[in-house]
């Protein structure tokens, strides 16, 4: 068993506790939003939030995100109102096929929360994500465009 809250609302399911979070919320909730890429914590294709704070779920035991506040990107928008990480992304049309784009969105949502005005260092340092295919130099626009709108 494992009791979070989950964008918001509490959330209970009946899973072992060494099951990672991502398929807990993919197949136990249905929250397909959060990717699968690796499975080993390298690629950030399954980025949520845990506490304000960003984290690989592939890789991450249900069991300690018990008792925490989870976020993935269904509830990063606030009251129908998008995030400003997601307008920016919108603005700069950073996605391309779109895989990775939500673990993408999550890791800067939590820079900016740590960090509101990135340099490109801190951006190299924090954003680790893989995108296949290559939108690094849009990711880096709308990071900055994101930081500059708060
Ligand atoms: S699927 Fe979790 S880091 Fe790649
Ligand atoms: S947009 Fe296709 S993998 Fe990043």
């Amino acid at each position: 068993m494992a009791r979070f809250t989950l964008n918001g609302k509490a959330q209970e399911v009946d899973v072992d506790p060494g099951t990672p979070l991502l398929w807990v919320l993919r197949e136990q909730v249905g929250l397909t939003g959060t990717k699968y890429g690796c499975g080993i914590a390298q690629c950030g294709a399954c980025t949520v939030h845990i506490d304000g704070e960003a984290v690989r779920s592939c890789s991450l035991p249900a069991s300690e995100a018990e008792g925490k506040q989870v976020t993935t990107i269904e509830g990063l928008a606030q009251n129908g109102v998008l995030h400003r990480v997601q307008k920016a992304w919108l603005d700069h049309d950073v996605p391309q096929c779109g895989y990775c784009q939500t673990g993408m969105i999550m890791a800067v949502a939590a820079l900016l929360r740590s960090k509101p005005r990135p340099s490109d260092a801190d951006i190299d340092a924090n954003i680790t994500n893989i995108c296949r295919c290559g939108t690094y130099h849009q990711v880096r626009a709308a990071i900055h465009a994101a930081a500059a709108s708060a």
